[in-house]
């Protein structure tokens, strides 16, 4: 039914005061926009408003354009658009109607009641977000020395495959990775970690964390078991729980994970996390024994283990260990690598090395959820490694990184002394001290907050109690200025708390 007479002139002259109000508030929001576009939003804030009710018919377009002293041709604009938008509906022969349309109920009043919460699976995730090591500082864990990455030339490399790289790099990729840096990689971890591989088995991944993920979602369902160091890594732990797997805690003593001390009902693995070369975060090293008793056990549930060798390349007065993946043929081992810790932690790649029957799977699997990219800076890391940067830059962290802890040491050394206990080794990127109570650790990672030293405490390692209270003291990333400072300030209120000054 058309409007009457009265009520079209009253939705021009609605219209016309909302149009003057937009134009005259220099802090309104529709000032900076043409006539068109200020129309548009005018009609459309009255059909949602309720102003203009469902069904009511508009003024025709001639008759709006005259009353408002616009052009035709604007009005023209704005109600074609808000039909194709669906609030106005055109008739042919009759004109132009509001769409009968329902607009949500109001939300409830008060902050976070409106929108819908997080699932139960999302707030899991962040009960397991642990101090973020974003800060190129003392001591913030996991941080390499991003003050000593040869960064021009990497620059070089970059522009390099940037000028030289096939256009097919710019499209969506889906081959594990750029075949230059496989190979090279497969050398590296032959030589370097006795990795049995050949470069098809190197699956290229955005960082170690997309590894896991994958592993996790393409080798256990919702539900499975997955054995985790304990005290164990964060990001694979916050992995594995969102990926809806059971995290059986298996604990770690002076040699690493100990299988031995899991109850007998305890549920069998799908799944077995593992940092063998450099466990994280105590530092102890799996020893050979173990090892094989690991490769057995998971034979035998037919489990699969995920090697995490996060950082073994830093071993400073010893080679490095030689890899689980490698110990036999055919292990059952998915083996996780980065470049985090040997370059930086925002390059995102890391790399998968798979057994022969899981390549085809991951790959197509990883192209399908994640999307591979980043062919060209793969293709300039292939040529850091292969032109040999990589080793020098390694062989280089492991010097500064030596230099570092031994700063670290010695700036914490009166407390040492007074029986402050320090993990022991001559590996890796940070130290844990051992502290007597939860209480003191909380003392400490608060006092340190106030002074700006970032203390990770060691109890947030664990999945569950009792837990052994401690830090985790990241030097690898700090100046040995920052490390005399900050180790210097931990000295002196640990032996402040101890009764000694
Ligand atoms: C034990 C462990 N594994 C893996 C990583 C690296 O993860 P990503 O490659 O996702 O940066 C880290 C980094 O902190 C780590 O501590």
């Amino acid at each position: 039914m058309a409007a009457s007479q009265a009520h079209q002139l009253w939705i021009i002259e609605a219209i016309g005061l909302k149009l003057a109000a937009s134009a005259s508030h220099i802090d309104s929001p529709n000032a900076s926009l043409t006539l068109g576009q200020r129309l548009y939003a005018a009609l459309r804030e009255s059909i949602q408003s309720g102003a203009l009710a469902p069904g009511s018919q508009l003024p025709a377009s001639r008759r709006l354009a005259a009353a408002l002293g616009i052009g035709r041709n604007t009005v023209l604009g704005a109600v074609e658009r808000l039909v194709a938008e669906g609030f106005l509906r055109a008739q042919p022969g009759s004109g132009v109607f509001v769409a009968e349309w329902q607009p949500p109920p109001p939300a409830p009043r008060g902050g976070s009641d409106v929108l819908p919460p997080l699932s139960a699976r999302g707030t899991r995730i962040l009960d397991f977000e642990r101090t973020l090591s974003g800060r190129h500082s003392a001591f913030a864990p996991g941080v390499p020395a991003l003050d000593r990455f040869p960064r021009e030339r990497w620059q070089r490399l970059l522009r390099r495959h940037q000028q030289r790289a096939p256009t097919a790099w710019f499209d969506y990729q889906s081959q594990g990775g750029v075949s230059a840096l496989r190979e090279v990689l497969c050398d590296y971890l032959q030589l370097s970690r006795s990795v049995r591989c050949h470069p098809g088995q190197i699956l290229i991944t955005q960082g170690a964390q997309q590894g896991f993920e994958l592993v996790a979602r393409l080798l256990a369902d919702v539900g499975d078991t997955l054995w985790m160091e304990e005290p164990g890594y964060g990001g694979a732990q916050s992995c594995f729980v969102s990926a809806g797997l059971a995290l059986e805690p298996v604990p770690v003593d002076a040699e690493g994970m100990n299988v031995a001390a899991l109850a007998a009902d305890t549920p069998a693995p799908r799944l077995i996390y593992v940092t063998p070369s450099h466990q994280y975060p105590c530092g102890v090293t799996l020893p050979l024994s173990r090892r094989m008793a690991l490769l057995a056990l998971a034979r035998h549930h037919r489990a699969w283990i995920i090697e995490d060798d996060y950082d073994s390349e830093f071993r400073y007065a010893s080679a490095p260990i030689a890899s689980l993946q490698g110990l036999i043929e055919e292990a059952p081992v998915i083996y996780v690598g980065t470049f985090s810790k040997v370059l930086y932690p925002g390059l995102r790649l890391g790399y998968l090395v798979l057994p022969e029957a899981l390549v085809e799977p991951f790959r197509r699997a990883n192209a399908r959820l994640h999307r591979e990219g980043q062919y060209l800076v793969q293709a300039a890391l292939a040529d850091f490694i292969g032109e040999g940067h990589f080793a020098r830059h390694v062989a280089q962290m492991r010097e500064c990184y030596r230099q570092r802890q031994a700063a670290l040491r010695e700036a914490l050394a009166p407390a040492v002394a007074r029986g402050l206990v320090l993990s022991a080794g001559q590996a890796g990127m940070h130290l844990v001290a051992r502290l007597d109570t939860l209480d003191e650790e909380r003392t400490l990672v608060e006092q340190a907050a106030a002074a700006d030293i970032l203390l990770s405490p060691l109890s947030q390692y664990y999945l569950r109690a009792p837990v052994q209270a401690g830090l985790v003291l990241g030097y690898a990333g700090a100046t040995p200025a920052e490390i005399a400072r900050a180790g210097g300030w931990l000295a002196r209120r640990w032996l402040a708390l101890h009764g000694a000054d």
